[in-house]
């Protein structure tokens, strides 16, 4: 008798705003080449136009809106919906909600995030903006896996462009996210599945002793 197919890793992805980066993943499952699938697409903000892209991309959709409520009481509510959705690994794209320690802890699977610069250089708000006023001749994106810090967990894959210097902060922005961000986080997923697969160490610092 034939081994029955593993299940496939349920995805699901959290923003709070325009949700570009949620597109281009979306795109990504949709290819019908990704051994997973998009299980759910969470906003914490009302109106944000991620929903509508993933509603009309057909996927499942969930507005949690955290203001009015405490960080603990909005957690709890996003764990009961993904468990709900049978989710096992996180993608943050866009999302303005710092994730508490307590549930970066509790989280059973991956979380990632794409942070618009080179970490660990500029971190934190306005990357794109930090990196334009600091004259820097490359800049980049970075999607690392979420640890108890701000942008601080272990990167999974980085990619630059060059600074033209004509872009202007905001032309810079654009350029991070069009140019990198829509490339490296499908392409991070990719990564991080076939790691999944193989059953070893997600990323380096496993591999630290002390
Ligand atoms: C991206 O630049 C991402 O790196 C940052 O927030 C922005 C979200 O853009 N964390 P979008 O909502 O994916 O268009």
């Amino acid at each position: 008798m034939p081994h029955p197919e593993p299940p496939v890793p349920r995805f699901a992805i959290l923003g709070s705003g325009r949700g570009s980066n949620a597109v281009a993943l979306m795109a990504e499952f949709r290819s019908g080449t990704m051994p997973a699938e998009l299980a759910l697409v969470i906003a914490n903000v009302k109106d944000a136009a991620i929903l509508d892209h993933a509603s009309h991309a057909g996927y499942a959709t969930a507005l949690i809106e955290s203001a009015g409520r405490t960080r603990s009481e909005h957690e709890r509510l996003c764990l009961a919906c993904l468990r709900q959705h049978r989710v096992d690994h996180l993608l943050l794209a866009g999302y303005m909600r710092i994730l508490s320690p307590e549930f970066v802890a509790a989280w059973p699977g991956v979380i990632l995030n794409i942070h618009p610069a080179l970490l660990p250089d500029f971190p934190g708000l306005d990357a794109a903006a930090q990196q334009w006023r600091a004259g820097v001749r490359v800049a980049g994106a970075t999607v690392h896996f979420v640890d108890a810090g701000v942008d601080t967990g272990p990167p999974l894959l980085c990619g630059s462009i060059a600074v033209r210097g004509d872009e202007g902060e905001a032309g810079l922005a654009d350029r991070i996210r069009t140019e990198v961000e829509h490339v490296i986080y499908p392409r991070a997923v990719r990564l991080l599945l076939e790691r999944l697969g193989r059953g070893g160490p997600l990323h380096g610092q496993e591999r630290r002793t002390a």
